[in-house]
């Protein structure tokens, strides 16, 4: 079954940006072999990611996810059965923190912040789905 689950979580103490590329490099290692996609964003401290796949695979790359001392705090949003990823092509994309991106987190978002927490399951798959969009404007 292809759920998507996605969660919130606090970073503790200060990443760097080597820091979030290291998660980054290890995530795109780690989820292309277990069929594992999605999108990972960082913004007031706050990471919010995507996984998608299948639901064995995603709940216990989740499990792993929690024992990880860079954050805390963490919140699943929504998890659910799915028809199709959104982020087929990416083991684990790193949304950039541009002004774009920053004026579609407003727009979900019931908080002037950053502030996933607070965000419904439907905010959240419009959120996701415009980053998506976003992306492939990039990389055109
Ligand atoms: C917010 C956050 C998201 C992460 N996402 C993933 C992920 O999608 N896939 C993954 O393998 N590791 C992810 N990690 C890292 C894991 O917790 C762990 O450090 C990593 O899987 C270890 O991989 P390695 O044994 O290959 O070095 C994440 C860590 C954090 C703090």
């Amino acid at each position: 079954m292809l759920i998507r689950l996605v969660y919130a979580s606090r970073s503790t103490g200060t990443l760097t940006p080597v820091d979030v590329k290291d998660i980054v490099r290890s995530s795109q290692r780690n989820n292309a072999p277990v069929g594992v996609t999605g999108a990972l964003l960082l913004a007031n401290g706050i990471f919010l990611q995507c996984l998608e796949g299948d639901h064995l695979a995603v709940n216990a790359l989740y499990h792993r996810i929690l024992l990880d001392g860079r954050h805390r705090d963490p919140a699943i949003l929504q998890f659910s059965e799915i028809d199709q990823r959104l982020y087929g092509g990416w083991s684990m994309g790193l949304v950039p923190m541009t002004e774009a991106t920053r004026s579609l987190m407003l727009r979900y978002s019931p908080a002037v912040g950053f502030d996933p927490y607070a965000m419904r399951p439907r905010a959240l798959d419009a959120l996701f789905t415009e980053l998506v969009a976003q992306a492939r404007t990039l990389d055109a």
